[in-house]
């Protein structure tokens, strides 16, 4: 049985990232409109893997025998001015989920939670893996400044990320041509 801090600290985690699906799922529409449909593309990815992230604490306080309640999701930013300025958002709010997930870590060694510790450890090691890609790429557009053929390569780029199998935000896994 989940103990009462960590189901509440844990049900919590769910909404952000719920929340962090939903901002990436803002930037794809922002990167479609900016004609960054490779930027849009590795969006959608990482947009999948923040449902997978909120499944994960989801059926582990299932799995442990507690209780889900889904919360409201906050009212997000839908624009950005650049797309520098959309991955160095994306950057800070993945800093903020570390400091989410470290805060999680603190609360079950507080309560002696050891069940805990495998899915924690492992959105430690996850978190490493989301800063390092942001910060990536908003240096690299810092670094390409207003050239269009620089934000071009980037795209162009970031649009060869794979798609998780069977992801339902990949066009084709909807769009079935007979
Ligand atoms: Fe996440
Ligand atoms: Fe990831």
């Amino acid at each position: 049985m989940i103990g009462e801090k960590i189901r509440g600290a844990m049900n919590d985690q769910i909404k952000h990232e719920l929340e962090s699906f939903y901002i990436y799922l803002s930037m794809v529409a922002y990167f479609h409109e900016e004609g960054l449909d490779g930027m849009a593309h590795w969006m959608r990815c990482q947009a999948h893997e923040e449902m997978i992230h909120a499944m994960k604490f989801f059926d582990h306080i299932i799995d442990r025998g507690g209780i889900v309640t889904l919360q409201d999701l906050k009212q997000l930013k839908t624009k950005w001015k650049t797309p520098l300025e959309a991955w160095q958002d994306a950057y800070e709010h993945e800093k903020f989920v570390t400091g989410k997930i470290n805060n999680l870590t603190k609360i079950s060694r507080e309560e002696n939670d050891y069940t805990s510790e495998p899915i924690l450890s492992w959105f430690l090691n996850e978190q490493i893996e989301e800063e390092k890609n942001t910060e990536k790429v908003a240096r690299e557009l810092a670094l390409v400044g207003n050239s269009k053929e620089g934000i071009l390569i980037l795209d162009r780029e970031l649009g060869t990320r794979i798609f998780p199998a069977g992801s339902p935000l990949d066009p084709a896994a909807y769009n079935v041509v007979a």
